[in-house]
């Protein structure tokens, strides 16, 4: 897509050098050289109008949020099986401005990842987080390669909607400060993030994996709470949410026996004080699932000590 936008321009700046090396196509010219150079002009603007018309067409195109119905994919992936996709051998190998171009270009930003949405899914906490954090880079990670798909189109249908007019987005809100990848994040977080780099990560709805047998497939564990803990930064925050009550007990358990993360009270996240909390019931697509039908959910956030 970008690739044939990027014919387009090409095309465009092409046949308008064209036509203004050539004079500009005046009326007077026609007379002069008939069926010559003017013709040559005449087709040379058709061509520079038409090119222009499909630009506009493939822009519009990609102001369209996309189907999910395209991305069908399985509804759930081993997170233990070995994946053949690609990983950066360390995080300075990153291009971080391949995913946050329009960042990149502002001398005055920051240019590393804060938040990182954990299994993503469908990409509506993300979102939302790109609005709620306007200064901060949020990043989702989805092992699913449809899934990831999916969320990345979306991504480039708002910010091409110029701020939210008209599309799904929200108003002002540019989408440039968030960002996808497809990654196995019980594998290749040490391949992104520096120790220490992360203000929240977020653990929204994950597969609950029901059987005792597949309780190690599980996002939270002893051994990657650990992991965790290097990643965010001391004051930072670890929140997860499900509607499983056995898996939020297993959640909250483990978080509760870890030495380097304390409960964060109810009273402070529902007193308004922590903006992202705010949203965990509601903004993602499992969350407007449960809501849709009802469902109670089970809510842990944690700081890092
Ligand atoms: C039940 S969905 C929840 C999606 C989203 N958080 C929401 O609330 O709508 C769990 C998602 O986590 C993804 N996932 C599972 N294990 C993962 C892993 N190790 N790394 C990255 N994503 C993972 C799955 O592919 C799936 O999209």
């Amino acid at each position: 897509m970008n690739q044939n936008n990027n014919n387009n321009n090409n095309n465009t700046k092409t046949k308008t050098k064209t036509k203004t090396a050539a004079g500009g196509g005046g009326a007077g010219d026609k007379k002069r050289a008939p069926g010559g150079r003017a013709e040559d002009e005449d087709k040379n603007t058709a061509a520079a109008a038409a090119a222009l018309e499909l630009e506009r067409e493939e822009k519009r195109k990609k102001m369209q949020p996309p189907k999910k119905r395209l991305y069908r994919t399985r509804a759930h992936s081993n997170p233990l099986n070995d994946q053949s996709f690609k990983v950066p051998r360390h995080p300075s190998e990153v291009n971080w401005a391949e995913h946050f171009p329009a960042v990149a270009k502002n001398p005055e930003a920051k240019l590393e990842v804060e938040n990182v949405d954990v299994g993503c899914g469908f990409g509506g906490y993300l979102l939302k987080l790109g609005e709620v954090y306007p200064d901060q880079l949020s990043l989702g990670l989805e092992l699913r390669d449809k899934v990831t798909e999916y969320v990345a189109d979306r991504i480039t249908a708002l910010r091409a909607e110029e701020g939210g007019e008209g599309g799904e987005g929200k108003e002002g809100c540019t989408y440039e400060n968030v960002a996808v990848l497809r990654a196995n994040a019980q594998k290749d977080l040490p391949h992104y993030f520096r120790k220490g780099q992360l203000r929240r990560m977020f653990f929204l709805f994950p597969d609950p994996h029901f059987k005792a047998s597949n309780h190690r497939r599980r996002i939270i564990s002893e051994q990657l709470l650990d992991e965790y803990a290097h990643f965010i930064r001391s004051g930072g925050r670890l929140y997860t949410i499900t509607d499983v009550e056995e898996l939020g007990a297993w959640m909250k358990s483990h978080l509760d026996a870890h030495p380097l993360f304390e409960r964060v009270g109810d009273e402070e996240l529902d007193g308004g004080g922590d903006e992202a909390a705010k949203f965990l019931p509601s903004a993602s697509e499992e969350a407007q699932k449960v809501k849709r039908n009802e469902g109670k959910t089970y809510r842990s956030v944690y700081r890092r000590r």
